[in-house]
């Protein structure tokens, strides 16, 4: 029986729950994919670093280079983040053979087409779930779901230390630093809170949604940003007199103006009637909300961050990416086959 062989880049809170999902759940992951998908080493930056998990030694490697280019490796996972050296990494798996699954919403938002390009001249598969909102399935319904629909807009509440900064601010009536600190304390904002506070994780991940919902390409440096640092107490309060909440959107959407088509992506503060389905996502869950022609109005919700959930997103690329391997097929690529063009903000 073929055995798939795992090679895993990171070993942090998202990295030791794969493991251990991997090792707990060999069982049914056979099952599912039809033979035995094994780990087969972990690179880590420190061998000695505290983990999560209790990972047997002899899979450790700090050398991750050598790993990707194991000939014995079928599926690489990336959760190491950043854009070097992950990009470097996939890029090197992808050429040896492996297919990839990467949580790496910054490196995709940025330079997705060199993956794809990479993955297309392979003819491997390459996944990202948990790029998006964490457990939450959005990729794969933007990408095969809703593949025959014409999406029209989506409004996300992709980041969840912001949208628990937001919540708690409404339910609190303190200010942002305050609130801030607070949530630096229970450990949802980072001691550097600047790429969620600022807005550049929840563009990244509006790069990513837009070219999935309109087949086209958007980079994060073409999502207009503004972060949730200017809000004040006065702003929430005001909101709330007007019946609505403020939350963090990234919103994507098809805009027809003089000259055609084009999309406009874009992430702000924005005020919420209560009575929105948005209203309703509080502390640090998220939600995306689409809109397409045929089906209508559909809300995903779930838990957007945190180790386990996203690690769920993570096997279940893998669990896919497995079986493609085994029936010697390749799964759904990048389908943005149109470049719309891209609005700056005031522009119609
Ligand atoms: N910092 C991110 C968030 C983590 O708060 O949502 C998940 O990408």
């Amino acid at each position: 029986v073929k055995r798939l062989r795992v090679a895993l880049l990171g070993c942090g809170s998202v990295g030791s729950q794969v493991a251990r999902l991997l090792h707990e759940q060999a069982g049914d992951l056979e099952a599912r994919v039809g033979a035995p998908v094994e780990l087969v080493g972990v690179a880590v930056r420190r061998l000695d670093a505290p983990r999560e998990v209790d990972l047997p030694t002899e899979l450790l490697t700090t050398d991750a280079e050598a790993l990707v280019r194991r000939d014995d490796v079928d599926l690489v996972v990336e959760v190491i983040g950043g854009i070097e050296p992950a990009r470097s990494l996939i890029l090197a798996a992808l050429e040896h053979g492996a297919s990839v699954v990467t949580a790496n919403k910054a490196l995709l938002a940025e330079d997705g087409s060199t993956l794809f390009a990479a993955a297309e001249k392979a003819d491997r598969d390459l996944y990202y779930e948990a790029a998006v909102a964490g457990a939450i399935p959005i990729i794969r319904p933007l990408r095969e779901s809703l593949a025959g629909d014409r999406v029209t807009r989506v409004l996300g509440i992709v980041n969840g230390t912001t949208n628990f900064i937001l919540d708690k601010m409404d339910t609190t009536g303190a200010g942002f630093t305050e609130t801030l600190e607070e949530a630096q304390a229970l450990g949802y904002a980072e001691a550097d809170p600047t790429a969620d506070i600022e807005g550049f994780d929840a563009a990244a991940k509006a790069a990513i949604l837009a070219s999935l919902a309109f087949h086209t390409r958007v980079t994060a440096a073409d999502v207009h940003r503004e972060g949730i640092v200017d809000i004040s107490a006065s702003d929430i309060a005001g909101a709330r007199d007007m019946g609505c909440v403020v939350k963090l959107l990234a919103i994507c959407e098809l805009v027809e103006g003089d000259h055609g088509t084009a999309v406009s992506a874009r992430v702000h503060p924005a005020m919420i009637p209560r009575s929105h389905p948005l209203a309703s996502v509080r502390e640090a869950y998220n939600a995306v909300f689409v809109e397409s022609e045929a089906a209508g109005q559909l809300m995903f919700y779930g838990p957007g961050a945190g180790g386990a959930p996203t690690a769920s997103a993570v096997l279940g690329d893998l669990v896919t990416a497995a079986r493609n391997r085994l029936s010697r097929v390749r799964g759904v690529g990048e389908s943005a086959y149109a470049q719309l063009p891209v609005l700056s903000m005031g522009e119609t």
